[in-house]
């Protein structure tokens, strides 16, 4: 699936950004909170959510980069985020947020950031429903990606397959024409996809492009 994020999208025009691709078949789109603590940038908080829910019926992506994240997590459950994925670097009780987002009836992922470890969500794996790898250091769009995360993917999905989940892999940052066949090589099954799609002449066909190469991508590989 290609997710887009909104962080490339002009803030000023949200909700004509969304509207616009949504034509094209959009499932997913991502929305990246930021608390200008965990990362260095600020972005939006849970009425973001609430607003955008009111005008799309896709997905909310919602991936929490921030500090604290079981003190906000009832406003983003309650607001309308249908995935939420809590950064195992910001949770010392990450197990209780994934079974709280669970319980809610929302999907629960777990996000890491690029240099840290496969191991560190060892015990946590067969509870989530996502494993979101940052594929740059989170905080700003349109930077490149970090090509040692292609072995984090294979590595992970072998883990999946070995241990028969029905967990999917989200990688976020960097992705483009030139790599997003890689990247789906290497096992991801959900692209989130900013500035190559936003920042382009033309984001719907950008859209419709990356979903056509997606599609061929994934033919290819079930032969
Ligand atoms: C980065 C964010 C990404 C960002 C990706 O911290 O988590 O979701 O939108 O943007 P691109 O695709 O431009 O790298
Ligand atoms: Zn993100």
């Amino acid at each position: 699936m290609i997710i887009p994020s909104i962080l490339s999208a002009n803030f000023a025009f949200i909700g004509d950004s969304i509207k616009r691709i949504e034509n094209g078949g959009i499932e997913a789109i991502h929305v990246d909170i930021m608390d200008g603590h965990f990362v260095p940038n600020l972005t939006f908080g849970p009425e973001l959510i609430r607003s955008i829910k009111k005008l799309t019926s896709v997905s909310l992506d919602v991936h929490l980069m921030i500090d604290n994240p079981h003190s906000m997590l009832k406003f983003f459950i309650d607001y309308g985020s249908d995935w939420l994925s809590i950064h195992v670097e910001s949770s010392p009780h990450l197990n209780k947020i994934i079974n709280n987002i669970k319980k809610n009836n929302r999907k629960a992922g777990v996000a890491l950031n690029p240099a840290t470890s496969l191991s560190s969500i060892d015990e946590i794996i067969e509870e989530v429903d996502f494993v979101l790898l940052m594929s740059v250091n989170p905080g700003f769009e349109a930077q490149n990606f970090i090509n040692s995360t292609l072995k984090k993917i294979t590595k992970l999905k072998e883990i999946v397959l070995k241990k028969n989940l029905k967990v999917e892999i989200e990688v976020d940052g960097g992705i483009g024409i030139d790599n997003i066949e890689k990247i789906i090589d290497a096992g991801a099954d959900l692209l989130v996809i900013g500035s190559s799609i936003f920042k382009s002449a033309d984001p719907l066909e950008s859209y419709i492009k990356f979903k056509e190469i997606e599609e061929k991508k994934r033919k290819l590989n079930l032969r």
